[in-house]
């Protein structure tokens, strides 16, 4: 495979594995790398500067393959700074960026030699990230796990919405997990994916407790519920009491005061290592309705492939006129 993508982030395949809050450490983002894509660890969650440059030290031994740390900086509190330093002094790879404005981020790291990826939701912001200088973006549809964008856009009309309006390269993201989704997403004019949701369910994500991964496994596409909506920052959770407990407080005009241990990281790492439902919540996307195994990073990506090859094969013969079958 070959795009803009896997050629500026020195990949093999054009799939990048998202940020996870709590989950996304050393295995997985090495895992991934090895596997051709590129792994991330995020920054948010090792909160110190030590921390980070622990775990990106960790990466390196595990690969010697492009990898990426991911800042979500409105989560930091105007911390991130002093992780951004630590990925600057050890010259990773790539950085991607989330959460607010990316510009402080981008006058920092002029001059250095690191790519970057903004996760966008919107046109405008896929617009200002371009005139940054981003390398590339990645749209997120309202399919995807996770902090969402605030106007309920899918995937299918965002990504290529974003295509069009920008020169960069695009990465689709939200609702893909298999090669299926690979393929739709060149389809729109993506050049990659980012997936979240689907690398929980792997077997190197070693730090999700095995009751996520299990409800991942046997929920459909309709348990995930939308929460945090009324406090203008939605994101996309598994369906549980617990998580309809926020919307009903949420709908009851509770406010971020009322509402913040409920929702916070705490109460998510209470059912990411845990898996208490009734004490926390964990992200996930509607493509949980399409997860029923726990591979390999490796395994996920060799049948993404060749789904991927079949499905072209048959979109080919639709569009020739041949039967289907
Ligand atoms: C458990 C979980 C935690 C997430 N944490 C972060 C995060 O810390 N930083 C970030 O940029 N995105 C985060 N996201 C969003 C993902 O990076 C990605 O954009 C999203 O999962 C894509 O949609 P999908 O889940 O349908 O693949 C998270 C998503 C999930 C499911």
């Amino acid at each position: 495979m070959k795009t803009r993508v896997t050629e500026i982030f020195g990949i093999k395949y054009p799939i990048v594995q998202g940020g996870l809050a709590y989950l996304a450490y050393a295995e997985l983002a090495a895992a991934v790398s090895n596997a051709g894509g590129l792994g991330q660890i995020t920054a948010a969650t090792l909160r110190t500067p030590e921390r980070l440059r622990e775990e990106i030290l960790k990466v390196r031994t595990l690969t010697n393959k492009p990898f990426g740390v991911n800042f979500a900086i409105a989560r930091h509190d105007g911390q991130y700074q002093e992780l951004l330093e630590v990925a600057i002094e050890e010259k990773v790879p790539a950085i991607s960026i989330t959460g607010a404005n990316p510009q402080p981020v981008f006058e920092r790291i002029k001059g250095e030699d690191m790519k970057t990826l903004v996760l966008v939701s919107g046109v405008r912001q896929a617009q200002k990230a371009e005139e940054l200088g981003a390398d590339a973006v990645m749209a997120v549809g309202q399919e995807g796990g996770g902090h969402l964008g605030r106007d309920d856009i899918g995937t299918m009309v965002l990504v290529p919405r974003v295509v069009d309006s920008i020169s960069i390269p695009v990465l689709a993201s939200g609702g893909i997990g298999d090669g299926r989704g690979l393929l739709a997403a060149f389809a729109l004019g993506a050049e990659g994916i980012e997936m979240g949701t689907r690398f929980i369910a792997t077997q190197e994500c070693v730090h999700a407790n095995e009751k996520y991964k299990q409800e991942i496994l046997s929920a459909t596409e309709t348990d995930t519920v939308v929460i945090k909506r009324t406090l203008g920052s939605p994101g996309r959770v598994l369906k549980s009491e617990y998580t309809q407990g926020i919307i009903q407080r949420e709908q009851g005009g509770a406010t971020y005061e009322d509402l913040k241990d409920m929702i916070s990281g705490k109460a998510n790492a209470r059912y990411i290592y845990d898996g208490s439902k009734t004490e926390g919540f964990g992200w996930a996307g509607q493509i949980i309705g399409l997860i029923n195994n726990i591979p390999t990073v490796q395994n996920l990506f060799d049948e993404m492939i060749v789904t991927a090859e079949t499905g072209l094969a048959r979109v080919n013969n639709i569009i020739e006129g041949r039967t289907d079958e």
